[in-house]
């Protein structure tokens, strides 16, 4: 009989926390037993998995006896607080949040890259940033192919990744401005409605917002390309739910538009999207609800035999998120299939 296994949710009221239950049931992924946790807030709530409600209890040290997978997507605070009680109580944390990325002793992992990283886990493993994790899958079978010495990428990044909160402002506030109110920004700093802003994160000393340096460092470190020069400039835009980024690569060695696309067509996780005589390429109502990342527009850079240009895709919460985590458990437990 194959196994099953005792999935614990940490932030399962949450914009991922659901799309992470929405993905195990479409996986079929072998959850034998559901404990779902978030805030004093939701205590007495539930939540439905498999057509059944499920009770939400409150995310503590002592929430994860017997659990096997502990996925976290309550913010890094929560992660640091109760991922080392999730790992002390047996369980492996596939954490969603920024909390441990960077950590030397903790992978990080797209498996369409380095699932082979994960064999060094102690217990914890990070599931990158969304803009990092949608970048990495569209430009690693190219970077296997010829060298990617250097990325120029600008994102166009949807409000599901502030949370559930900010994707109902950009419901309501696209309503208020249409019938003539004034916006009134809440979960994000600025008008999100009819309007696209610098990414809502710090700008740290580089002068680089924080979402920014998580795409470099992040993208380097599943590489194990710590030389590879990514310069980044990440905007949010009023769209639900897919990222969207425009790339430029400069490559080890020339490489024509024909041959990516050859390469791109057959490379997993990535659906071709590319079809000039229809003006048809990489869009995020195509690519909402989609596991794989899309990616065309594929142009050489005039003058530049090494320089590559691409359009990608991909759904924030899932490929950015929750289908992430979910694969890295799917790799774990050796189901992992297209
Ligand atoms: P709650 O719904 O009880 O606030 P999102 O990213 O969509 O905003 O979701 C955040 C998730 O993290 C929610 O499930 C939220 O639960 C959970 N969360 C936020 N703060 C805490 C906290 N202090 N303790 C436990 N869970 C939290």
């Amino acid at each position: 009989m194959s196994r099953s296994y005792h999935i614990a949710i940490a932030g399962a009221t949450g914009a991922v926390g659901q799309e992470l239950l929405r993905v195990m049931e479409r996986r079929r992924f072998p959850a034998g037993k559901l404990t779902a946790l978030a805030s004093e807030r939701s205590v007495g709530r539930t939540v439905e998995f498999r057509g059944e409600k499920v009770p939400v209890g409150l995310l503590r040290d002592d929430a994860f006896a017997g659990v096997d997978f502990a996925f976290f997507s309550a913010g890094a605070t929560r992660s640091r607080q109760y991922a080392p009680a999730a790992v002390r109580a047996g369980a492996v944390v596939i954490d969603n949040s920024s909390a441990f990325r960077m950590d030397t002793s903790v992978p990080l992992v797209v498996p369409e890259v380095n699932a082979g990283d994960l064999a060094e886990h102690k217990g914890l493993i990070a599931n990158p940033n969304c803009s990092a994790a949608i970048l990495c899958v569209g430009i690693w079978p190219i970077h296997r192919a010829a060298g990617i010495r250097r990325v120029v990428v600008s994102t166009y990044q949807s409000a599901s990744g502030a949370g559930a909160r900010a994707m109902a402002e950009l419901e309501s506030q696209s309503r208020d401005v249409l019938e003539g109110r004034q916006a009134k920004p809440e979960a994000f700093p600025h008008q999100i409605a009819f309007n696209l802003f610098s990414h809502n994160t710090r700008i740290a000393e580089n002068g680089y917002n924080e979402e920014e340096n998580k795409m470099v460092e992040e993208t380097r470190k599943m590489f194990h390309a710590p030389e590879m020069v990514v310069v980044p400039t990440c905007i949010r835009v009023p769209v639900f739910r897919a990222h969207s980024e425009s790339v430029l690569l400069e490559l080890e060695r020339p490489m024509r538009p024909e041959e990516a696309r050859e390469i791109l067509e057959s490379a997993p996780g990535v659906r071709l999207v590319d079809d000039a005589s229809a003006n048809r390429f990489p869009m995020p109502v195509e690519a909402s609800g989609e596991l794989d990342v899309l990616v065309g527009r594929i142009r050489q850079e005039p003058g530049n035999p090494r320089g590559l240009a691409m359009f990608i895709s991909g759904d924030q919460l899932l490929k950015g998120a929750a289908w992430n985590a979910v694969q890295i458990a799917e790799c774990l437990i050796g189901t992992a299939r297209a």
